[in-house]
């Protein structure tokens, strides 16, 4: 039998939203960070497993180029297979461990992706993924890796340890992640009727693993390597191999935002500890960081007025009704009340033709205080800022071949944004997934 555990099982792989490279280059940008050249650009994905992640952004973007490689030959021809079926030329998949990885590819890319890989490799192969993005990341260029961050994940690492220590390796993996599956649902069912809040966070972290596709339980909690780093000894590792850190790619996205006042505040009061980033880490039970890296330090302060207004932004913020007229709400629940009738009526505006966007300028004019707020609420997930370069301009969603192809693969459709909607006949019924 192959030895190579996701050749065993292969890993569920979908479209990462933050991973689309004209998000990576605006969040860059918002951060003071480098932009590539958006009309033509070259894209690696290390790990990019079967696929999932690149032939949507290949599909949407014809003036890029897309190489996507994976040690797990399975994967790989899953992804070339489906390529085959979508008839999309920008993209190659190649079968390739990462430590061979470097003689088989040509040039430099202007975005080098790596999601769901960092943490979940032994050291040796860490340190040659960075060694390869050291010599194949553009000037330019930007790098996305996510990790495992500690402390917040050492509680799942926890669960982790409870599953992979009773679970029998003389097993097929695929009914070891059954049975962790099953081990953890009656562990949950056994705590959800505890009191005491550390019963209850357990309980959380098995419902987890009982909700998560099996693949993702037997790769993320029986596999031999998943090792989580504190902020700061992942920061030390890539400054290692020359990289910065811009920001986090899901900054504005609930997995990501934090308090903007917390550092102040852990300063003020003396909380800092011995690493500020480390301890606002600690106090926001922060799991996962998204770190965009690059060759250059950004300056960590507000863009300036003159970047937001060669933006563009969309909005499905609804209004509320008549009589509530500068009240706007989200689909996830949030109210938001915009300031005054432009506010409102710009956010009128945009909701009747989202996903599409408008210019900043053509919306707000030179309002620096309104624009400003655009960008509170980009901070906060409740509207999109975009670059003009950004796919879209397609209307209302609609299936296409991808998303048709896709509902085969997954059960789900990629939009040109890069946003995973579930979808079910009528057409235009599709919700965020
Ligand atoms: C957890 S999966 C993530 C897949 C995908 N990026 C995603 O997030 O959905 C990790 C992927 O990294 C690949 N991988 C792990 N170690 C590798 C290595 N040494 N060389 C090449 N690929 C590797 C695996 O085959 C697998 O497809």
């Amino acid at each position: 039998m192959n030895a190579n555990p996701y050749d065993q099982l292969p890993y569920r792989c979908q479209p990462i939203e933050w991973t689309a490279p004209e998000r990576l280059a605006l969040a860059s940008l918002l951060h003071q960070g480098p932009v590539p050249d958006l009309r033509h650009y070259r894209v690696l994905e290390l790990g990019c497993g079967d696929g999932s992640n690149l032939l949507p952004l290949a599909y949407y973007r014809p003036q890029a180029s897309f190489v996507g490689i994976d040690g797990a030959c399975t994967q790989i021809q899953l992804a070339q297979r489906r390529q085959q079926q979508l008839h999309v030329p920008n993209v190659e998949f190649m079968t390739l461990d990462f430590l061979q990885a470097n003689d088989r590819l040509e040039g430099t890319f202007d975005f080098i992706i790596a999601h769901g890989v960092f943490s979940w490799v032994p050291d040796v192969v860490r340190d040659a993924l960075f060694a390869l993005c050291q010599q194949r990341l553009a000037d330019d260029g930007l790098l996305y890796l996510n990790y495992n961050t500690r402390p917040g994940w050492n509680v799942r690492g926890m669960v982790r340890d409870y599953l992979l220590g009773s679970s029998d390796r003389s097993q097929p993996l695929l009914l070891r992640a059954q049975s962790a599956q099953a081990a953890a649902a009656k562990m949950a069912q056994s705590l959800a009727t505890e009191q005491h809040s550390f019963s209850q966070l357990l309980a959380n972290e098995f419902q987890f693993v009982c909700e998560n596709h099996v693949s993702y339980v037997a790769h993320e909690y029986l596999a031999e390597h998943n090792h989580a780093y504190w902020r700061s000894e992942f920061l030390a590792l890539a400054a290692e191999y020359g990289f910065h850190c811009i920001a986090d790619a899901d900054y504005n996205y609930a997995s990501g935002r934090v308090d903007a006042a917390l550092p102040a505040r852990l300063i003020s009061m003396g909380l800092a500890g011995r690493e500020l980033k480390d301890t606002e880490d600690l106090v926001s039970y922060r799991q996962l960081h998204t770190p965009i890296l690059s060759w250059q330090r950004a300056q960590a302060r507000q863009p300036e007025h003159a970047i937001l207004r060669q933006l563009q932004v969309a909005s499905c913020l609804q209004p509320r009704g008549a009589h509530q007229p500068f009240w706007f709400e989200h689909p996830n629940g949030y109210l938001v009340e915009a300031k005054d009738a432009l506010m409102a009526d710009a956010l009128n505006r945009l909701a009747t033709i989202w996903p599409d966007p408008l210019p900043v300028t053509a919306l707000l004019g030179e309002h620096e205080n309104h624009i400003a707020d655009l960008l509170l609420l980009h901070n906060n997930g409740l509207l999109e800022l975009r670059l003009p370069q950004a796919p879209g301009g397609s209307g209302q969603f609609q299936l296409n071949q991808l998303n048709q192809l896709e509902l085969e693969w997954g059960g789900y459709c990629t939009t040109a944004q890069h946003q995973r909607v579930e979808y079910s006949a009528p057409l235009g019924t599709e919700r965020r997934a």
